[in-house]
């Protein structure tokens, strides 16, 4: 969480950072804060509220002749969002500034101890620790100074630190939280994501773990946190910065609704082999041999992504034949899995940075398994750990509910069943089908969007509606478990996802009337137990809004309201049924006003545990 950029270079480092910030806005927003280093000291603003509300307090400073300077936009996490504990933060003799995102874990007794010997804080985060010991162990040196300091320090940090009397120099230091450094000509920055510096330069270097650099004038040096020399690798970046801009939609989470036939397309490009029935996914560095003889596959993960990997274990399971676990990374990573022989890790995460997934990739990897990734940014903590993986090209994710990265998890998840389960259970023809099936998505996805307007009309019915329940079976249990996060965290209305059947043991109690449930009906070989389930909602007075498959005129006789869907084959059939589900959950939001893309209390990357 928590947004970071850096600047230093000939032209005003005020504008750059501001627009970076804006950039970064959806890993954090309780409040902002900048930095300009002008030689004799600094110019620093911040404050409580978003980065529009920094831009409007700074409007009036004069930007020339400050060519360093760093910035933040925070996720709470010691300490109320406040002006005193905004970032960034400095030492008592204001000679150092600092940014930083993670967790300082021994920050309580460092600060006692600092407190002893007359050190005087202003603020109740553990970031301020930092600038403090950087403050205490600066002669002139900052490189220094900063390695000093980072080797008292227990915890995760992504950090970026300038000197009030040297405009010459910027610290970048990571460890578990990311920092990524743009190279321009005759300028540099430092950013928590690339997103924050594409428009300047494509060149980018993914700082490792551990890893620190002296950005100067033009140059830098990069080494590890203990002074051995590191030889970074410049990579270029394969997006724009078209991507980052809304393109005429309200809001990031509609234009990502709305691009998923293209990332479908995307996920499956050069992967897909239909006359074979089958998928290639080289990325995974796995020889024929080793994938046949995996015997077991544990995916772990978190939020939307966990709900990814349940589809995966239905689809695997079924169509492949290998049993699957699904673990939350928070409990995987502290509760001594066991992982034996022939097990493959596979870790699911849009950001590749997510805290307890990381940790959990730690876990699997120190016993011995090999692990590997599904994950959406390129050069993330997540994607350069793993022993192998497979990219999710669905572009930079901005809206911090995730839409177009859960459905190229889908595709992906697809792929990888169709390439485990022509080895096994899959016959040629099967997989044939498989192939066209999956090949038909993006249309059939496109198809589904046209219903935005009907969607829309059923969203005004319900909007007031403060309770929802989402049942769905087999494959599309995950899908209402999904449908009913979406709904919860950006329009704060209670929703709870449940597999349809298990309704009466206990949730049924709270059908009524104000009580919708949203049903995915989808034909399958379990259809008509649905229709019980339906039954069994309607004769408690609860109204219902199904999702049912194109033809099937027969649910009307039931629902309130239906939303129809191209036919699919049963595996695939989530990524269809979600699509109608994010829109409920957007339209829902929009009506009552909620700040759909910046949620309260979330962040789009969490990078803390
Ligand atoms: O980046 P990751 O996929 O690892 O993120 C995991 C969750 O934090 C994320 O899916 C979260 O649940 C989203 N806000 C859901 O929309």
């Amino acid at each position: 969480m928590c947004g970071i950029v850096g600047y230093i270079g000939k032209r005003d480092a005020y504008p750059i950072l501001i627009e970076g910030l804006s950039a970064l806005e959806y890993r954090g927003y309780d409040s902002a804060g900048i930095a300009l280093v002008h030689g004799k000291g600094f110019s620093i603003f911040k404050d409580k509220g978003k980065v529009d509300h920094l831009k409007e307090i700074t409007k009036k400073i004069s930007a020339g002749g400050c060519g360093t300077g760093i910035a933040h936009t925070r996720w709470a996490t010691h300490g109320a969002p406040s002006q005193m504990n905004a970032h960034p933060h400095l030492d008592q003799s204001s000679k150092i500034a600092v940014v930083h995102n993670g967790i300082i874990e021994n920050f309580s007794l460092l600060k006692q101890k600092m407190i002893k010997d007359g050190v005087k804080f202003c603020s109740e985060t553990d970031s301020e620790v930092l600038a403090q010991l950087i403050g205490k162990y600066y002669n002139g040196d900052l490189a220094s100074a900063v390695r000093r300091a980072l080797q008292d320090i227990e915890g995760t940090f992504g950090i970026a630190v300038v000197a009030a009397d040297n405009p010459g120099v910027l610290i970048g230091a990571r460890r578990g939280s990311p920092l990524v450094v743009g190279v321009g000509e005759d300028e540099l920055f430092l950013a928590s994501d690339a997103s924050a510096i594409v428009r300047h330069t494509k060149k980018v270097i993914y700082l490792k773990d551990n890893n620190m650099i002296e950005l100067m004038q033009g140059t830098f040096n990069t080494t590890t946190i203990d002074n051995k020399k590191v030889n970074p690798e410049i990579q270029n970046i394969d997006w724009d910065a078209d991507s980052l801009a809304k393109g005429g939609f309200n809001h990031f989470m509609l234009k990502e609704i709305f691009e998923q036939p293209e990332t479908i397309q995307n996920a499956i490009r050069g992967r897909l082999l239909v006359d074979e029935g089958a998928a290639r996914l080289d990325g995974l560095n796995l020889v024929l041999q080793e994938l046949r003889s995996i015997q077991r596959l544990i995916f772990v993960a978190c939020g939307t992504s966990w709900h990814a990997a349940l589809v995966g274990k239905y689809m695997i399971e079924d169509m492949a034949g290998i049993p699957v676990e699904v673990e939350y990374a928070s409990e995987f990573r502290y509760r001594n899995p066991i992982i034996g022989p022939n097990t493959l890790v596979f870790v699911i995460s849009q950001s590749g940075e997510t805290a307890d997934t990381l940790a959990a990739l730690r876990e699997a990897a120190h016993k011995g398994a090999t692990v590997l990734g599904i994950c959406n940014v390129v050069g993330s903590s997540i994607a350069r750990e793993t022993h192998g993986g497979v990219y999710l090209h669905a572009g930079p994710e901005i809206g911090v509910a995730s839409t177009k990265a859960f459905t190229s998890q889908l595709t992906v998840l697809s792929l990888l069943t169709l390439l485990l389960g022509r080895m096994r259970r899959i016959s040629h023809s099967d997989g044939v089908t498989v192939a066209r099936a999956l090949e038909a998505i993006p249309k059939q996805v496109q198809k589904i969007l046209k219903q935005n307007n009907h969607i829309e009309e059923i969203a005004k019915t319900y909007a007031k509606h403060n309770n929802f329940l989402y049942l769905g079976r087999s494959y599309n249990f995950p899908v209402a478990l999904e449908g009913a996060l979406k709904l919860k965290e950006i329009s704060y209305v209670h929703a709870e996802g449940y597999p349809a059947a298990e309704m009466k043991h206990g949730p049924i109690a709270l059908i009524d009337k104000d009580m919708p449930s949203v049903v995915l009906a989808i034909k399958d070989s379990i259809y008509d137990k649905v229709i019980s389930n339906i039954q069994e909602v309607n004769a408690r007075g609860g109204s219902v809004i199904a999702i049912a498959n194109e033809g099937d005129k027969e649910i009307e006789k039931y629902v309130k309201h239906v939303v129809y869907i191209p036919k699919t084959i049963p595996m695939l059939s989530p990524l269809l049924s979600v699509i109608p589900l994010q829109l409920l959950a957007y339209h829902i939001a929009a009506i009552r006003g909620c700040e759909i893309d910046q949620p309260r209390n979330l962040a789009k990357s969490v990078t803390v545990e």
